[in-house]
């Protein structure tokens, strides 16, 4: 088969060395790539916005799967314009991509279905929206309704600060909030293949979105994660089967705008059980730098299953091991930071047993790597405990000189601190 892979992060790393590591491959293009990925696949400078280029490049090689790694390309229907032009495409359509694109969208569907999750109001003026936090007090959620690459959402813990969110979110024209609940426990991302009628759970994990150690500092796409989360028990994975991703299947299905491709539930584990966060309509990242070294079958299949709605009788193997991963980001991110600085021993680094590293943002400059973005490496490593695979990560990062990146130093911590107490 012949693939052609869209996105340039440490997400589509893993996704290009698990594809490219598939019996069925023929060749793998990633469109726009990036250094690392150019060891697993042949980057092509592709303008993915225009889909007409895309459909052309599919035909012109034979392409019989694009899988689409971000979420943009889904929402602007990249899905399903390749569809219509007769090519496969992994992912869902841009009627179904409002799930993540809109929360309110998500939010009437949760309200129609009974899905738990935080209660909450749509308000298009700020003083409405004021007036519903005072009456509902701190804390409080204030969230941009549209796609802020995880940037539109403040936990607010006062009342100030809620209101000081509110009049920065009105201040862009056409604005519009969802107030919501605030919601107490531990998070987990959960990860389900779809094929608009059948689920196949995949696996959860636990990601770090603060930039800086003990879980301080601004918010991040995420700077590491591991799986297995152990919050996410099979009793809990079972109540967010039936309570929350069937009931959200089955609405999108009857709505006329089924769900394909794969569903990441951002989920709260509350005292009361699973409540859902928030989806996604796409792999997390960097969730799918341990996914993907966890997942011992062959992925091309199952990608396939989900398109052609195949998933009913579709299974996929594990590795028992735990993996985690640690992002390291340039000085500076996710504020302002220099691109092009060199990284140096990336070679060494790949020698630690156990050790896995995609690059998320980078570019080849000769022999030379430089960084070529905020989030620029992902140090992955599996070993039979979290701690250990901690070390082990921690053991490559060591190895890499890099004067101008930064990681957090704690990438796991409830995992090895629930070891540590079962250790005793
Ligand atoms: P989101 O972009 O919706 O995933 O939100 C970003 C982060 O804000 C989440 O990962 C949570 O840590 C936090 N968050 C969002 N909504 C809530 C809520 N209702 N209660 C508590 N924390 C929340
Ligand atoms: N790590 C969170 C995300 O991919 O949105």
């Amino acid at each position: 088969m012949n693939i052609l892979l869209i996105g340039s992060g440490g997400r589509e790393h893993a996704l290009a060395w698990k594809i490219a590591a598939s019996p069925l491959l023929t060749k793998l293009w990633c469109a726009p790539g990036n250094a690392g990925i150019a060891q697993d696949a042949e980057c092509v400078a592709l303008d993915v916005t225009n889909h007409a280029a895309v459909i052309d490049f599919c035909k012109a090689h034979k392409v019989d799967l694009v899988v689409v790694g971000p979420e943009a390309p889904l929402a602007a229907g990249i899905v399903d314009d390749l569809a219509a032009a007769g090519i496969k495409a992994f992912g869902p359509s841009k009627a179904a991509s409002q799930l993540e694109s809109s929360k309110g969208f998500t939010k009437d569907i949760c309200k129609a279905s009974a899905i738990p999750t935080a209660a909450y109001d749509r308000f298009r003026d700020a003083a409405a929206a004021k007036d519903y936090v005072r009456r509902h007090g701190a804390p409080i959620v204030v969230k941009a309704d549209g796609l802020a690459a995880g940037k539109g959402v403040v936990v607010a813990m006062t009342l100030a600060e809620a209101e000081a969110a509110i009049d920065a979110l009105f201040a862009s024209a056409g604005a519009e909030a969802v107030i919501e609940e605030f919601m107490d426990g531990e998070e987990a991302s959960f990860f389900v293949l779809c094929d608009g009628e059948h689920a196949l759970p995949l696996a959860a994990a636990q990601d770090h979105k603060r930039a800086y150690d003990g879980d301080t500092g601004p918010n991040t796409g995420g700077m590491g994660a591991y799986s297995p989360a152990p919050v996410f028990t099979d009793a809990v994975r079972e109540r967010t089967m039936a309570e929350i991703i069937l009931p959200t299947l089955q609405a999108m299905q009857a709505r006329g705008t089924p769900y394909k491709g794969v569903l990441f539930a951002g989920l709260m584990i509350t005292k009361d059980g699973p409540k859902l966060i928030e989806y996604n309509v796409r792999f997390g990242d960097p969730e799918t730098q341990v996914l993907m070294v966890r997942l011992m079958s062959d992925l091309v299949p199952a990608l396939l299953a989900s398109v052609d709605g195949e998933l009913k009788h579709f299974d996929l193997r594990w590795h028992a091991e735990p993996a985690l991963t640690v992002v390291m980001a340039a000085r500076g991110y996710p504020g302002d930071y220099a691109k092009g600085t060199r990284i140096d021993g990336l070679d060494d680094a790949a020698q630690v047993e156990g050790v896995e590293i995609f690059h998320a943002g980078t570019k080849a400059d000769g022999d030379a790597i430089l960084a070529n973005g905020g989030r620029v490496l992902n140090i992955t490593a599996t070993a039979a405990t979290v701690s250990k695979a901690q070390r082990r990560a921690y053991d490559a990062i060591d190895r890499i000189k890099w004067p101008d990146g930064f990681c957090r130093r704690d990438i796991g911590w409830q995992a090895v601190k629930r070891e540590r107490e079962a250790e005793g």
